[in-house]
């Protein structure tokens, strides 16, 4: 049984989007695939919207060896993706885009590159009547960005010249690799930019279906009183990918599924879920709550045999048809590096005493699904004997990031039939029948946020160094193991070891 609701009604005076004030977007690695397949799409989408002021410019600028691009090369290329992606663009919205577009080509460790590219933004500045306020967006292989960083600042693009506010540095993840790696590169950063000028992006964070579960917790009076230990039975966050690594085995096997999706995003639905009510929706008060939470978390032991109970790993195997992990291009065929982690975290806080958040992410598993699911307590009492409190399911809340983005809820409910015959009913909102469209691209949210100024979606330093030491001993003991993780076939839910984990407390993952 299903429930859609047919219309939903808007304040809106609140869903007017604000525009930023015009700026020069410059993006390092300007030609990567990160600039190609979303940022440049996203900024597209924001000026087909109406929010990117006609005056707002953009220069990509360095890649990876040798770039020679010239302003017209990369007008052309841009021109080309934009016109396969967006059929239903007309050729003018195009070219005003185009129009925007140049390229300041070098490599990223010669200062000249950066005295060049602050030349071009003083001359694209006078082009576009613009007084030199920049969001730089730095889409590079983590392992140049401190180098650029420092070119960056050695060259004075850190600091405006003209304008009252400082230059705003968008940073990509992986931010560090370690949590003495990821303090150092703060360190590094912070010498030269202030607090205010970091935007470090986590994806997760700008996904419509994410932010509502802000929305769903605080903008409803009849979830938060359930909201704790005394209702909630426990929660289980799921972010199951069908691919495997494809072509980023350079970077995902020196990383895994601990520091590629752990670390970030899915600490950051776990920190959304389990957080107090920030006492306004504003950057700091709620990234402050964010922070607080990561640190009720109980840290892992350090002992092994102790570790392993509540976290486990795998890797796919060979399955017909598909390669295995270790068969993959660029990855050694002896390759311990996880693909899936499984983990169980209890928050020590009054809220959440005693309820366990179990969390899975892999790849090449059965299909690509991110939930979050609610389970609340069984009855304490049946009064419809023979139908014992066993006999009916918990309430089951399930938040759908992706990809049928919506909220479903479990209840029980009379069926035709006899006096107590009851089953599941589901009440189900899909935010596309409801919505009528799709819900946008992250990045295009995040690269809006940033060129107005707003931090809320993005991880603060203390953020980041709070999911670094919550994983710090799962890193050790496992960068000290030789034990290989546990194979699983592509196509299915993880291995075994993630089913014990729940085992243990007579629980089980919900199937998506
Ligand atoms: C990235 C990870 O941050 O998130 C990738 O590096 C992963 O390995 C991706 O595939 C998943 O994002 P999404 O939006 O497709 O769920």
């Amino acid at each position: 049984m299903s429930g859609t609701p047919t219309s939903v009604s808007v304040r809106e005076e609140i869903c007017i989007e604000a525009t930023p004030k015009t700026c020069g977007v410059v993006i390092f690695g300007g030609s990567g695939d990160l600039a190609h397949r979303k940022l440049l799409p996203s900024l597209f989408s924001l000026q087909k919207r109406g929010l990117l002021p006609e005056s707002t410019y953009i220069c990509g600028c360095l890649s990876y060896g040798d770039d020679q691009t010239t302003d017209e090369e990369y007008q052309n290329k841009v021109r080309h993706d934009l016109s396969e992606k967006f059929t239903d663009a007309s050729g003018e919205e195009i070219e005003t885009f185009v129009g925007r577009l140049s390229y300041s080509p070098g490599a990223f460790d010669e200062t000249r590159t950066y005295t060049g590219l602050a030349e071009k933004l003083k001359t694209l500045d006078s082009k576009f009547g613009l007084d030199g306020q920049y969001v730089f967006y730095l889409a590079v292989p983590p392992t140049i960005f401190p180098a650029i960083i420092s070119k960056m600042a050695e060259t004075g693009l850190t600091k405006s010249n003209n304008h009252p506010g400082n230059p705003r540095v968008v940073i990509e993840k992986p931010f560090g690799h370690s949590p003495e790696s990821a303090r150092k590169l703060s360190r590094m950063v912070r010498a030269v930019l202030d607090e205010e000028q970091i935007y470090r992006i986590d994806h997760y964070l700008g996904k419509e279906t994410v932010q509502n579960i802000l929305m769903l917790r605080f903008a409803n009076s009849i979830f938060e009183p359930l909201w704790n230990n005394a209702h909630i039975d426990h929660v289980q966050i799921t972010t199951a990918e069908a691919i495997g690594v494809e072509h980023r085995a350079g970077y995902y096997d020196g990383a895994g599924c601990l520091r590629d999706m752990f670390q970030n995003h899915m600490l950051q639905m776990l920190a959304l879920t389990a957080m107090e009510p920030p006492a306004a929706f504003e950057a700091d008060l709620y990234r402050d709550e964010k922070v607080k939470l990561l640190r009720a978390i109980r840290p892992f032991p350090s002992n092994p045999e102790e570790l392993a109970k509540l976290v486990v790993r795998g890797q796919y195997g060979d399955s017909p048809g598909v390669d295995g992990y270790r068969g993959e291009t660029g990855v050694g065929e002896d390759s311990n590096t996880e693909t899936f982690v499984a983990m169980k975290l209890m928050v020590d806080n009054w809220r959440w005493a005693g309820v366990p958040f179990y969390l899975r992410s892999g790849k090449r598993l059965r299909r690509r699904v991110s939930e979050i699911v609610i389970t609340f307590k069984r009855l304490p009492h049946s009064i419809f004997p023979p139908v014992t409190p066993e006999m009916l399911s918990p309430n089951v809340l399930v938040l759908n990031v992706q990809p049928e983005e919506g909220i479903s809820l479990g209840i029980e409910a009379k069926r035709p039939g006899p006096k107590t015959c009851m089953g599941t009913l589901t009440m189900h909102f899909d935010y596309r029948r409801v919505f009528g469209v799709e819900p946008p691209e992250a990045y295009e949210r995040l690269l809006l946020d940033c060129m107005l100024g707003d931090q809320s979606l993005f991880v603060r330093t203390d953020g980041l160094t709070a999911a670094w030491d919550l994983l710090a001993p799962v890193l050790n003991v496992w960068g000290d193991s030789r034990e290989a993780p546990e194979k699983y076939p592509a196509g299915s839910w993880g291995p075994e070891c993630a089913d014990r984990l729940l085992w243990a407390d007579s629980r089980y993952w919900r199937e998506p």
